[in-house]
């Protein structure tokens, strides 16, 4: 049985939740030590080539949804709406309906007080809602740090409370400074899962491209690579091609044989 949102929301204060990004099965598969699966849009930028993640469309979440979906066994699945997919209550509840019929568990959108009441048509069409605050990627203009002044430091707590009111099970905190992450998490009843926000929140997340080394256009700070996997495919693809010109491969155990006999037989016939 995987992870339920009750399995979620019990970790807050007791166990940190743990979040990677995950958009085809081969990845979800070797990823499901997990709690989250997170299906997001940032698959535009690392799976599609976009250059952000304004032009990832329903269609696209969909297909990695459903990928995610054919190989999770203990991770929640949740699935990010795509910029333009809740631009009113219906669309949002209809695209949530959509993305869930695909096989996540709940679904994730960026914003506050602004999408307070469409969070609410959601969750009160019993879908699972996960909020997203502080750097907001669909609407960003420049990838810069929240929450570093009094006055956006409120803005962001009141926020937070005011999702929260609207039934979010829990809220990602996306480049908030540390301080700020902190006190959201410890005002607020659901859990927080951050990413660039520091160390007191109840989770984290990272995009398993960037952790794995396998993303090299943007190399954030708080993205903490544990792996230099694109090094690593660059060196075996290397080996593979010179093997191959040097016809090192394949090599006899690479092969299959047709029984001595026939081919004897074979031989005699075609000469
Ligand atoms: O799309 C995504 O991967 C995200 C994470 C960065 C939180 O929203």
């Amino acid at each position: 049985m995987h992870k339920t949102i009750k399995d979620i929301t019990q970790m807050k204060r007791k166990e940190k939740i743990t979040v990677l990004t995950g958009y085809d099965s081969t990845m979800v598969t070797l990823c499901e030590q997990v709690d989250i699966i997170l299906v997001g849009d940032s698959a535009g930028m690392v799976m599609l080539g976009y250059e952000n993640t304004s032009s990832v469309t329903m269609e696209d979440m969909i297909r990695f949804t459903t990928a995610a979906k054919n190989a999770r066994k203990n991770s929640l699945i949740v699935s990010d709406l795509p910029i333009n997919s809740y631009k009113n209550e219906k669309d949002a509840v209809t695209n949530s309906l959509r993305l869930m019929e695909a096989g996540a568990d709940a679904i994730k959108l960026e914003g506050g007080r602004e999408i307070a009441d469409i969070i609410k048509s959601i969750t009160e069409s019993k879908i699972p809602v996960m909020g997203h605050l502080g750097l907001l990627p669909q609407t960003a203009e420049k990838y810069t740090v929240q929450g570093k002044t009094k006055e956006n430091a409120i803005q962001l707590i009141e926020d937070a409370k005011i999702i929260t009111e609207s039934g979010v099970f829990s809220i990602v905190l996306e480049m908030v400074s540390s301080q700020v992450a902190k006190i959201i998490t410890e005002k607020i009843s659901v859990p927080t899962i951050g990413i660039g926000s520091g160390k007191n929140c109840d989770g984290q997340v990272l995009v398993v491209h960037d952790m794995l080394g396998l993303f090299e256009k943007i190399k954030p700070k708080f993205a903490k690579r544990y792996l230099s996997l694109s090094e690593e495919i660059r060196n075996a693809v290397k080996s593979y091609v010179e093997e191959v010109k040097n016809e090192k491969f394949p090599a006899i155990e690479n092969e299959f044989q047709m029984d001595e006999d026939e081919y004897n037989k074979l031989r005699k016939e075609i000469v």
